[in-house]
């Protein structure tokens, strides 16, 4: 059978063909390539392929959504002058993070289409293509915000952190196409409004058919250890994640004023290969706490997380707590100009930590994404035989709030905090 043959079977039947990658080779994929724009995926031909007016993309993660509604989005641009394209994302730095972060590597990965679109405004966020098509990428804070200005074609990014209201303005101001992705940790607006309506196409999608990752990332994902979890971002099905260790939290724009700081200092655990490395300011103020991320990335040497901390202001006059799993590594850091010191562990830290953390409300900035993607995530393992969370976390979603609690347990814990070690002069 030819790639060519194979293709109907693949747009209906994406998600069973688990090994059919290996053999990709359709027209469109050889068209790419001899075009020289972008490499693609089967997730892209499903995508590409689908004629109706609305694609509703769920699936696990890194299965490639994001990326392939990118490239698609680009080449709209190119096929037809002037097309006006929008991204929408919960807010900036969502979008930074997601589908902008993803379009420019896109751009970055091919000449040609850097040439095609050579005008990127990174104050205003759109990408303009030589023939004066554009793709922007926004966030709307309500929906008489969301009535301003029409498009030809939407692409809501991570649809489960946008409003309906904002949604359904958008989508009647957009003339053609519409791409919605998310990975579906509980059902919303788009199981009840939108699909099995006339006009949209559904396509589930996971990980094991993006050729693009590595093994151990593919490992790191189908290694979730909790069943909803999984099911949610292995495989991209329907979850409904319960037992969220924090409830206690809210999204603020910003840190108070540093005059009102009662205490201030900084966390971080070391990731590298899979796991982000992440360092959070933890912030005492109004007997409530503030967190705001530094570092939420992955592949970052000790040389890096020293440049990225003094790039965000940092001296060795703040104290950053560590994971103390990494004597090395902060040695390093401290011989690099900053001042870490070992976090406390033993029995009992994890839970002592969050129970620290569950007496305080948690203010998360916005900008904040690492802790902010955690916090919906990070859960008590379940009791198989009655269906209750038990008192343990699982282990995952907890690279930035591990970093909040080093700091909880050196800086909050009761007894301390008595004798007034933690408070600022
Ligand atoms: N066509 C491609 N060419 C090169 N790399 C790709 C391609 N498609 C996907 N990737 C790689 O796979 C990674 C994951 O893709 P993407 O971010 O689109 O996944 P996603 O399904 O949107 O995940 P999430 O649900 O977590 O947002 C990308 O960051 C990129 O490195
Ligand atoms: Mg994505």
């Amino acid at each position: 059978m030819t790639g060519r043959n194979r293709l109907p079977l693949l747009v209906h039947r994406l998600n069973e063909l688990v090994s059919w990658c290996d053999g990709f080779d359709s027209r469109l994929h050889r068209k790419m390539q001899e075009e020289d724009l972008f490499e693609i995926t089967p997730l892209f031909v499903a995508n590409h392929e689908a004629k109706e007016r609305t694609i509703v993309n769920q699936g696990g993660t890194s299965s490639g959504k994001t990326y392939c509604i990118m490239q698609i989005l680009f080449l709209m641009g190119i096929e037809r002058a002037g097309r006006v394209m929008t991204v929408v994302g919960q807010d900036i730095p969502n979008l930074k993070r997601g589908a902008y972060r993803d379009a420019k590597t896109i751009l970055n990965s091919s000449e040609k289409l850097r040439h095609t679109y050579p005008d990127i405004n990174e104050s205003d966020r759109v990408i303009r293509c030589t023939n004066g098509s554009l793709i922007e990428f926004t966030s709307y804070k309500d929906a008489q915000d969301a009535k301003n200005g029409k498009r030809d074609v939407l692409f809501v990014n991570e649809a489960n952190g946008i409003p309906y209201d904002i949604f359904w303005q958008l989508d009647m101001r957009t003339r053609e196409k519409v791409f919605i992705d998310y990975n579906p940790s509980a059902r919303f607006w788009v199981h009840e409004h939108v699909i099995g309506r006339q006009e949209v196409r559904l396509i589930i999608s996971d990980h094991r058919k993006n050729p693009f990752l590595s093994r151990q990332e593919h490992e790191k994902i189908e290694r979730i250890e909790d069943d909803e979890l999984w099911k949610v971002y292995a495989r991209g099905m329907t979850g409904r994640i319960m037992g969220l260790v924090y409830n206690n939290w809210d999204i603020v724009d910003e840190l108070p004023d540093e005059s009102e700081w009662k205490l201030s200092a900084y966390g971080l655990d070391f990731g590298f290969v899979n796991d982000d490395t992440a360092m959070e300011h933890v912030v005492l103020a109004h007997g409530e706490l503030w967190l705001d991320e530094e570092i939420y990335e992955t592949g970052l040497l000790n040389t890096q997380i020293a440049e990225r901390a003094k790039d965000a202001g940092l001296t060795d006059r703040q104290t950053i707590i560590a994971d103390n799993a990494e004597m090395k590594s902060i040695a390093e850091l401290n011989g690099l100009g900053l001042h870490v010191i070992p976090c406390v562990k033993g029995a009992g830290s994890i839970i002592n930590g969050i129970d620290i953390l569950k007496r305080y409300k948690l203010h998360i900035t916005r900008r904040s994404v690492g802790i902010r993607r955690e916090v919906v995530n990070y859960k008590w393992k379940i009791d198989k035989a009655t269906g209750e969370p038990t008192n343990v976390p699982v282990d995952a979603f907890n690279h930035g709030l591990d970093a909040v609690r080093y700091v909880a347990l050196k800086h909050l814990n009761v007894h301390k905090e008595a004798r007034g070690l933690t408070r600022r002069n």
